[in-house]
């Protein structure tokens, strides 16, 4: 597929502030000449705001990253993930079209797409508001067919659902994300055969689609004012009014033993050492160093999992710990990484 820019282009593109604050962080965390690293969490965020990536904002991104245009222009138009093109204002739709979709009836979902949106990929529809494309393997193939709708994925999906979720969408409503045909997750559709007792802290949905409703914006615009929705629970990060997720539920104090290390009251989970005899590598969390890690060590952090429970106040205690490193949690994120981390 031949990729071009698109022919009619805006005059201008801009970052909103917060948006502009994010993506000189993002720069921020690359050794000085090395900024260009930068470049598709920044074209991304371009698109995220604009809904597809247009010749200004290319523009200026290679001249925040100090880069010769065309160097960015590579990038933009190599990636299929680029839109290079407007997509529709509620929702680009877009439909797995590899094989287990495909066996399973995504030429269906498609012909969907064709009749309530546009007969060819990648164009509007009459009223500006979908679009839609065929895209190969999205990962979700226990549960084909599926399509990927703004940020979230709808997976088990047959024709009347597909097209009962358009009307949805074009009637103001973002439809729960997950399986649309009554499965939790990806058991199989005669029940569980294992695992059979639920946790009792199980959510109403399965932990992405349910993480999908509590941060709700499947097929928002990104502005840069829901970055406080992925970590309601750090202090200061905003104005959130949504509960923290039940799947990261503050964590149960653990007994000290008597071995342990004293613990005070704000305190998390804290390990004398890691379980099982191996701790994760938290060196993954984008910002934590080999310093950094052995620091959390010492503090009697070895997991993702104890991070990703971190409250405000165990935020404050551990940050009243980390001498010069103080403040890093929030500023990198820490929370919202090793709650990723620690589902992988
Ligand atoms: S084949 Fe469609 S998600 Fe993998």
């Amino acid at each position: 597929m031949l990729r071009r820019l698109y022919h009619d282009q805006p005059a201008s593109f801009a970052f909103t502030p917060a948006n502009q604050a994010w993506a000189e962080g993002q720069i921020a965390k690359y050794p000085a000449g090395r900024q260009a690293s930068a470049i598709i969490p920044l074209l991304w965020r371009a698109q995220e705001q604009e809904g597809w990536l247009t010749r200004p904002a290319i523009e200026h991104v290679a001249k925040m990253l100090g880069l010769a245009y065309i160097r960015a222009l590579e990038v933009a138009t190599f990636y299929f993930m680029f839109q290079l093109q407007p997509v529709g204002s509620i929702a680009h739709v877009q439909v797995c079209g590899t094989l287990s979709c495909m066996l399973c009836g995504s030429e269906d979902l498609m012909q969907v797409c064709k009749d309530k949106i546009s007969p060819k990929a990648h164009h509007l529809s009459a009223d500006g508001r979908f679009s839609w494309e065929e895209v190969e393997c999205l990962g979700a193939c226990t549960n084909a067919p599926m399509a990927q709708i703004g940020k979230d994925y709808y997976e088990d999906l047959t024709p009347a659902r597909l097209s009962g979720l358009l009307d949805e969408m074009a009637a103001g409503r973002v439809p729960v994300p997950g399986p649309q045909n009554g499965r939790y997750a990806a058991e199989p559709m005669k029940g569980l055969t294992s695992l059979t007792k639920h946790e009792s802290g199980r959510t109403k949905y399965n932990g992405s689609a349910q993480l999908a409703v509590d941060i709700g914006d499947t097929v928002k615009r990104v502005d840069g004012t829901e970055v406080p929705l992925r970590t309601p629970w750090i202090a200061g990060s905003g104005t959130v009014v949504k509960e923290r997720p039940a799947k990261v539920a503050a964590p149960k104090a653990v007994a000290p033993k008597a071995a342990e290390v004293e613990v005070e009251e704000a305190a998390p989970e804290i390990l004398t050492a890691p379980r099982g005899g191996a701790g994760d590598d938290l060196k993954l969390i984008v910002g934590v160093g080999p310093k950094l890690e052995a620091l959390l060590h010492e503090l009697g952090f070895w997991h993702f999992v104890q991070i990703a429970n971190w409250t405000p106040a165990q935020v404050a205690w551990v940050n009243s710990r980390l001498g010069t490193f103080k403040g890093r949690i929030e500023r990198d994120d820490w929370i919202e990484q090793a709650r990723v981390l620690s589902r992988k």
